[in-house]
């Protein structure tokens, strides 16, 4: 087979090992299985497609879990087993008919579970006679119920087959699917391949600090990352946000987020709202910045309430828990208070060690036309 493209990743080194040592199991004849698990976003099946293409003289087979199919029995397994149909009538006749029923080629009873998971492990352990067969299902969490189980039983009765399967589900704690079986759990990206994808997203550098926050509040989630900086420059990253209108959250998810943390944030005291603007026009999170302009501001610093909201969290730097929460809080206020808040960071900010950010919050608390009147 043709292997695709590889993709660019970072900061996977240890799970990109993991899986060229299963290929090179497989290689020598081994059978391996690997069910990665994560949160959404956090780059499962981005690793499948990186073991797609790093396996040469491999048959490869996928399945997708489908939300919409969770209902269509055997739906997921006929779409792996696919490429191996034109084996059916070589299988025992039991396990042969079995597969018809199950595959809807044939008409009857709903078909005994057990023949139909030992049809397919025949069907793969015959394929990978001429070459090694590697088993890539996606989405996992959407399998129909019984392919589920049947891929399951597959897995744990493989042993020194040529067939390798790799799963991922968006199941961090292996509560529902899979449990057994050997895993490999994807956490965020580690602070330096986070800040990597981020300023290759914005196409520039970033101060540390500025990046460290983000990569901080989105977990080293990697869709979140390429999310947020997806069309801002590393120059509107680097002063955060404006009240000339820069884009809160894209598109309807989060949208909607944004809306639900908007929600949270009416709930808290006026003076803790204040708080959380500071900090939202405060591009660092520098928690001294924060307090200074807080005081000039004659308001009282009453965080506890924004924390137990789960909307902040308050150390000697000040993290937002999304940034949409800070989009939200820098949106929700109106813009004499903006511009307010600006003047009192331009005020608080060291004029000679960051000039050109006291300047920019100087400019957005001048008067000027505001296109959210
Ligand atoms: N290590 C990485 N380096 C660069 N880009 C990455 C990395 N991991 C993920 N991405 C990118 O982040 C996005 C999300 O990754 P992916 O789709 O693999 O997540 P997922 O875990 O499969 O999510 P879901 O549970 O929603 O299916 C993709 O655009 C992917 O290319
Ligand atoms: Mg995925």
């Amino acid at each position: 087979m043709i292997a695709g493209p590889l993709p660019d990743l970072v900061g996977r080194q240890h799970e990109c090992g993991a899986l060229d040592d299963l290929l090179t199991g497989l290689g020598e004849g081994g059978s391996r299985v690997l069910v990665v698990r994560g949160e959404a976003g956090i780059g499962k099946s981005v690793l499948l497609e990186y073991v797609a293409a790093r396996a040469s003289r491999v048959k490869v087979t996928w399945a997708h879990g489908i939300e919409a199919d969770m209902e269509l029995p055997y739906a997921s397994l006929h779409q792996l087993c696919t490429p191996f149909l034109d084996q059916l009538d070589e299988l025992p006749g039991p396990q042969r008919d079995a597969l018809r029923v199950a595959f809807g080629t044939a008409a009857g009873d709903p078909p005994d579970r057990f023949l139909v998971g030992l049809a397919v492990l025949t069907l793969l352990t015959r394929a990978s006679e001429t070459r090694p067969v590697l088993v890539l299902v996606d989405d996992a969490q959407w399998l129909d119920q019984v392919s589920l189980q049947t891929l399951e039983f597959v897995a744990r009765r493989l042993l020194a087959e040529a067939v390798a399967m790799v799963f991922a589900v968006r199941d961090p704690e292996g509560r529902t699917a899979l449990g057994g079986l050997p895993a490999l759990r994807l956490d965020g990206l580690d602070t330096a391949a986070a800040g990597e994808l981020l300023e290759a997203t914005v196409g520039g550098r970033l101060e540390k600090r500025v990046r460290d926050r983000f990569v901080a509040e989105m977990h080293g989630n990697p869709l979140a990352l390429l999310e947020f900086s997806r069309g801002r420059s590393a120059a509107e990253l680097a002063y955060g946000l404006d009240s000339s209108g820069f884009p809160s959250g894209q598109g309807p998810v989060a949208g909607r987020v944004e809306r639900d943390f908007a929600g949270r944030l009416g709930a808290l005291p006026a003076d803790t709202r204040t708080l959380l603007l500071i900090a939202a026009a405060e591009p660092v999170g520098d928690a001294r910045l924060l307090v200074h302009a807080a005081t000039a501001l004659k308001i009282a610093i009453h965080a506890a309430p924004a924390k137990a909201a789960g909307l902040i969290e308050f150390g000697e730097s000040v993290r937002f828990r999304h940034p949409l929460v800070r989009s939200a809080v820098y949106h929700g206020a109106g813009p004499e208070e903006r511009r307010a808040v600006h003047r009192a960071l331009a005020e608080a900010t060291d004029p000679v060690a960051d000039p050109d950010r006291r300047a920019w919050h100087a400019a957005q608390a001048a008067e000027g036309p505001d296109e959210e009147v």
